[in-house]
């Protein structure tokens, strides 16, 4: 670049350098501005950040290292040549959450739209290689109209490559999206590819095809917000886990859920100083569970008050609210809780949950992440409705995640443990590591009622054959008589015991026989 500042006089080698330093912080100055006031301007005025504020909030405080502010698109079709932004719509780089590595992409909606064109899709693909080399993970902030149009195919291409690199980066790195933005077409896959996706209430959307389309081809008339909001997906679809009022929480949000996660396959799991006691003993927890067997209780509460500092991460706590999933911590390292929910359904099994609960197994399996399983559980959803729509296909999933998983399996039964659903809840039968029960747990086939009306119903005394049939399995001793249970602890002692054992197993090491890929059934 020097050698090559021409001057018609000799001037001193100082000068130019000054000159050529200027014309690039002037470019970088440019880089910074975007779109421009005007364009920033109305992007707060819709209630949204920028790309570079989301960026500040979202990493600790100059952390940041910007990669290809200078690049710019190539196409020359369209007036486009007129239209060339330094960084071309997408800020790129790396930084760090308190003080862990993590490289991003932050989509600039005031650069045309944060559409996707091929240069601006090589500045993603750049960090995500990067972050595949050095393996740490990769959180992409989407506020995006999708395919930059003017660009044709070669955005389509960009696009695609994204895929590429998200599927080879899955299992290897945590992938994290946030949506704070429109996010439409197939710019909703990559976001669908990665571990985690949370959105924005009210300013971010996402769909395969707009309202437009919709009304055209359906004759729908329905809005962008019930069509893809916020809302639409962490109720309804699942698409989307969690969701905040606005930009700065969902950025804190992100932060907070990546400080459960392990930078790689092989990192080891996150741990923080651990000032909650791990011997402290929650006397509530012994009378928790309601002496009528049909009435329910907050199983949240019980996973609160087991865990560290009762403070739970819970992972699409809208969505299929019959089982929770979520992160905790126990003795400061991370856990995956996995736990039914007796106030929904009570806690049986249907095919949302099912998905649900399998998606976050497998996750924390491929990261190393030990799981912690509650099990208050009547069995799968029974009904036309479930069965017809493949609840055996869906629940399927359940049954091959726990029993893929190779990490730590701890398993706590606090009341029923009935028929199948009593397997599929990380039984000792699955490869179970530690499988405790409180006394008020009921394993068994089926209830008491249900049991008498098959097995008794011609009995001459039906009702005390199902008084027997309770007395017999009302209890966990059956199961523990046979070794399936490693003991029955008190409630108060949960914590202490979990904790304990995930010390013990923290030198677990097991393989499942070498294959190229098992075949989920999807
Ligand atoms: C180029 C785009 C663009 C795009 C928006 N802009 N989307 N430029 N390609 N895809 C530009 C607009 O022209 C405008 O430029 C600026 O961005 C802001 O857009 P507005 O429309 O003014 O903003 P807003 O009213 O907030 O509407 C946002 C929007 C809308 C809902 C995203 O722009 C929209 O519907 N865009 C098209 C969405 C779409 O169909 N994308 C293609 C999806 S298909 P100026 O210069 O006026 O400021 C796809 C295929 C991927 O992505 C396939 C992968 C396999």
């Amino acid at each position: 670049m020097l050698l090559r500042c021409r001057t018609p006089t000799r001037r001193p080698f100082e000068f130019c350098l000054k000159r050529s330093y200027s014309a690039i912080e002037q470019r970088r100055q440019q880089a910074y501005q975007g779109g421009g006031k005007d364009k920033q301007d109305s992007q707060h005025n819709k209630g949204k950040l920028t790309a570079r504020e989301r960026l500040s909030l979202l990493l600790d405080t100059n952390s940041f290292r910007e990669y290809d502010c200078f690049v710019e698109h190539q196409c020359h079709d369209f007036g486009m040549q007129d239209k060339k932004y330094a960084g071309d719509g997408v800020v790129t780089g790396h930084g760090t959450i308190h003080g862990r590595r993590v490289f991003v992409y932050s989509q600039d909606f005031t650069v045309l739209g944060g559409s996707l064109s091929k240069s601006n899709a090589q500045k993603i693909l750049k960090v995500m290689d990067q972050a595949m080399t050095v393996r740490a993970p990769v959180i992409g902030l989407q506020d995006s109209g999708g395919a930059r149009i003017q660009e044709g195919v070669d955005s389509l291409a960009g696009y695609a490559d994204i895929f590429q690199k998200n599927v080879l980066a899955s299992g290897v790195v945590p992938q994290l999206s946030l949506i704070m933005g429109p996010c439409a077409g197939g710019a909703v896959y990559s976001p669908a590819l990665t571990d985690f996706t949370m959105m924005v209430r009210n300013t971010s959307h996402m769909f395969v095809t707009g309202p437009d389309v919709v009304r055209v081809v359906t004759n729908e008339d329905i809005s962008q917000e019930l069509l893809g909001g916020a809302k639409t997906h962490t109720t309804k679809s699942g698409v989307a886990h969690n969701d905040y009022a606005n930009d700065i929480e969902a950025l804190q949000g992100m932060r907070d859920l990546f400080d459960y996660l392990p930078l790689h396959n092989q990192d080891t799991i996150p741990t923080l100083p651990c000032d909650d006691p791990i011997d402290r003993q929650d006397q509530a927890l012994d009378s928790i569970i309601p002496s009528d067997p049909s009435t329910a209780y907050d199983m949240k509460e019980v996973v609160e008050r087991i865990i560290d500092n009762h403070s739970f991460f819970e992972i699409a706590p809208k969505f299929a609210q019959n089982i929770l999933v979520g992160f905790g911590r126990l003795g400061g390292q991370s856990v995956g809780i996995v736990a039914n929910q007796p106030l929904i359904s009570s806690g049986a099994l249907d095919m949302d949950a099912s998905v649900k609960a399998a998606r976050f197994i497998r996750f924390c399996d491929a990261f190393n992440i030990p799981l912690v399983t509650m099990v208050d559980v009547p069995g799968f959803m029974p009904g036309t409705g479930q069965e017809h729509a493949g609840i055996i296909r869906h629940g399927a999933k359940l049954v091959y995640a726990y029993c893929e998983a190779t990490v730590p399996k701890l398993t706590v039964i606090t009341r029923k443990a009935y028929g199948g659903a009593y397997i599929v809840m990380s039984s000792k039968h699955l490869r179970g590591d530690y499988n405790v029960a409180w006394p008020s747990a009921e394993i068994a086939v089926m209830g008491a009622a249900g049991a008498a009306d098959v097995v008794f119903r011609n009995h001459p005394d039906k009702k005390s054959m199902e008084q027997e049939y309770k007395d017999k399995f009302s209890t966990p001793l059956m199961a523990a008589s046979r070794g399936y249970l490693d003991d029955i602890i008190q409630p108060r002692s949960t914590r202490t015991r979990l904790i304990e054992q995930l010390a013990l197993l923290k030198t677990k090491s097991i393989q499942n026989p070498w294959k190229k890929h098992g075949s989920i059934p999807l």
